[in-house]
C-alpha cells in the first residue's frame, strides 16, 4: 500500500499528508497517536478511498512533517489541523484521532465547532494528566534525554499492544517499534511536555451536536473502557463500541473489527448530511 506523499505549509512549518480517494466525496481527516505517523492509517485509507476523501497527516515533528518553531502544545497541534483544512479549502470534514489525535480534535472542535460533520474518537480520553502522570513523563522526558529513546520505546510497546498482539501481529509491533524509534529525541520530549500540560476537555462535551462513534480497545491499558463510557455520557449522540482484542491501537491491531464499525459510522453520517 504505497500513497502519494503531499507537503503543505500550514501555521509556520510544512506538513506531510496523504490525500487519498474522491475530491467531492466527505473528507475523513485522520490523526495519529503519539508517537507515531500518518503510516498508522495505511488500512483505513485503503477502504474508504473508493467512497470517501481520506487524508492522514504527520503532527508536527513527527513522521515526515517538520517542527516549526513554536512551542508544542495541543492547542498549537488543534491550529494546525484548522489551518490544514483551510488550505485544503475543507469546509468541514468527519475526524477521526486516536489518543493524541482525539485530544487535539477535541481541542479544536471548541475553536470552531462548525469545521466538523461527525468524530471518530478512539482509545482516547478528554481528561487532563493527573499529577502523578504528569511527573511521569517529566520523569520520563529526563530518562529519555540521558539515555535516548531505545528503552522507552521498548518499555512503550508493552503497554500499546493487547497480550495476543504480540503473537498474531509481530509485523504491527514491529512498524510501531520503528516508528517510535525514527521519532526524533527532541519531538518526543515536548510533545510528552505539551501531552502532560494539556487541558481537560470534558466539560465542553455536552455541546457537541454532532454524531460520535467512541471506539477502545478491550484491553487498553492507556485509556481504557471506563474513560471512554464517561465521554459517552457527556456527548448527546455518541456510541462506544469495545474493539475485542485490541489494546491502545485497535485501528491496527483488529484492522477488520475497527474498518467494519468505522465505515458503518461514515454511511450513518453521509445519509444524515445528505
Ligand atoms: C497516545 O497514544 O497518543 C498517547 O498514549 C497519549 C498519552 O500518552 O496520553
Amino acid at each position: 500500500m504505497e500513497f502519494k506523499e503531499r507537503k503543505i505549509t500550514v501555521n509556520r512549518h510544512q506538513v506531510s499528508y496523504f490525500d487519498e480517494g474522491k475530491r467531492q466525496a466527505l473528507p475523513v481527516v485522520f490523526i495519529h497517536g503519539f508517537p507515531f505517523s500518518k503510516a498508522m492509517w495505511n488500512n483505513q485509507l485503503e477502504a474508504l478511498k473508493k467512497d470517501y476523501r481520506p487524508i492522514a497527516y504527520d503532527v508536527r515533528g513527527h513522521g515526515q512533517s517538520d517542527m516549526g518553531r513554536d512551542d508544542f502544545s495541543i492547542d498549537l497541534f488543534a491550529d494546525d489541523l484548522l489551518a490544514l483544512l483551510d488550505e485544503l479549502k475543507i469546509p468541514k470534514a468527519l475526524v477521526c484521532g486516536l489518543s493524541m489525535g482525539g485530544y487535539i480534535v477535541l481541542n479544536a472542535i471548541q475553536k470552531q465547532p462548525n469545521r466538523f460533520a461527525g468524530l471518530v474518537l478512539t482509545d482516547t480520553q478528554c481528561g487532563a494528566d493527573t499529577s502523578e502522570g504528569r511527573d511521569k513523563r517529566m520523569k520520563t522526558i529526563a530518562f529519555i534525554k540521558k539515555n535516548g529513546l531505545e528503552v522507552y520505546a521498548g518499555e512503550s510497546l508493552k503497554n500499546l499492544f493487547a497480550e495476543e498482539s504480540f503473537q498474531m501481529r509481530k509485523e504491527e509491533v514491529e512498524f510501531i517499534h520503528q516508528t517510535i524509534l525514527a521519532t526524533p529525541t527532541e519531538v518526543v520530549c515536548q510533545t510528552l511536555q505539551a501531552l502532560a500540560d494539556r487541558k481537560e476537555t470534558c466539560s465542553y462535551l455536552p455541546k457537541i451536536k454532532i454524531p460520535v462513534c467512541i471506539m477502545v480497545g478491550e484491553e487498553d491499558k492507556i485509556t481504557p473502557l471506563p474513560m471512554a463510557e464517561k465521554m459517552a455520557a457527556g456527548i448527546k449522540q455518541a456510541q462506544v463500541v469495545v474493539v475485542k482484542g485490541a489494546g491502545h491501537l485497535s485501528s491496527l491491531e483488529r484492522t477488520d473489527q475497527f474498518n467494519h464499525v468505522l465505515m458503518s459510522f461514515l454511511n450513518a453520517c453521509t445519509t444524515l448530511n445528505n
